[in-house]
């Protein structure tokens, strides 16, 4: 157990600054492992983590599987379709039985608020928490967070949150995350996608994308959650498009060269142009790339790992 983050990592808003700025400093070391022949080193040799997935994910399940593999554990990759989930055996059941089969971590993502918290509360692994409902995605925002501050001070910047923060588990834990770390904080998007009081979290509100643009120095642009929407939030994706649409066009007309996040799956001509989203400030594939170092980073250091001694325990470079 890590004694600066505690057993588990369930989110950004029980973190102080230094706890996340401890990760995105022990990820640094990390990201070189990726660029090696041999991605692999033995931090984690002899720990297994299962992986344990109730929701469709195609980046942070592969990322995760990637961090674990390349520090050495054992990872096993449970998919619930094919458990016993589907007859009917619980949350906590199914992790109390991969807990006598003696594991030591759990990466978890669920459809419901507060799953991650349940399951870390019940048994004894670390928990990580891979995104639960409308709730939190930490190791999204910090490897959010590692990709502003690898172009820019995170602290002073104006970062933009733009769409369907409403659904968005992406867009919390970005705001504890920036806010924490100093930056300013905006979101925009139709009134429908955004919280009542959303405000009270510290952050500005903007309606029109334009003055979005023109404040920002940092666009995350979210997709809009179709499957999290009972009814009808927007008249029409081609509609949201026309309003709120992250096009070419509009960033030409930005006071400055913004940089642009946008956490994946992608939406292409819902929520962002294909001619930004491959544009020269799009850092969405940097974005990927950091998500392994900071998931190296997290895993490590709930193993117990020494931030101190991370560029140590990766050895040297190794090609
Ligand atoms: N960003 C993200 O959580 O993507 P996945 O749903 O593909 O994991």
């Amino acid at each position: 157990m890590s004694p600066a983050l505690g057993k588990d990592l369930l989110g950004l808003e029980p973190l102080c600054a230094d706890d996340i700025r401890l990760i995105l400093d022990t990820a640094e070391p990390f990201k070189e492992i990726s660029e090696r022949a041999i991605k692999k080193v033995p931090v984690l040799r002899g720990k297994t983590i299962v992986n344990l997935f109730f929701e469709a994910s195609t980046r942070t399940r592969i990322s995760f599987e990637f961090a674990e593999k390349r520090l050495s554990a054992d990872t096993v990759n449970v998919a619930t379709a094919a458990s016993s989930v589907q007859k009917g055996e619980t949350l906590v059941d199914t992790a109390r039985n991969l807990e006598a089969m003696r594991i030591d971590m759990v990466v978890i993502r669920h459809g419901a608020s507060g799953a991650a918290k349940f399951l870390a509360d019940r048994i004894q692994s670390n928990v990580i928490n891979a995104g639960d409902g409308k709730h939190e995605h930490p190791t999204q925002a910090l490897l959010d967070l590692l990709t502003i501050r690898d172009r820019r001070p995170i602290e002073g910047s104006k970062v933009c949150i733009v769409g369907d923060v409403l659904h968005s588990r992406v867009a919390r834990s970005n705001i504890w995350g920036l806010l924490k770390l100093g930056a300013e904080v905006a979101v925009c998007g139709p009134q429908s996608l955004l919280p009542l009081g959303i405000e009270q979290l510290g952050v500005r509100v903007f309606r029109r994308i334009e003055e979005a643009i023109e404040w920002a120095d940092v666009l995350n642009v979210l997709r809009l959650q179709l499957e999290r929407m009972q009814a009808g939030y927007v008249p029409s994706q081609r509609e949201y498009y026309r309003v709120f649409g992250v096009t070419l066009e509009r960033l030409e007309r930005a006071p400055r060269g913004l940089l642009i996040l946008h956490p994946g799956p992608m939406n292409r001509g819902v929520e962002i142009d294909s001619r930004v989203a491959d544009g020269p400030h799009s850092v969405i594939l940097n974005q990927v790339t950091n998500g392994v170092a900071v998931r190296m980073a997290v895993l490590y250091l709930l193993a117990g790992g020494r931030p101190e001694l991370a560029e140590a325990a990766k050895g040297g470079p190794e090609r």
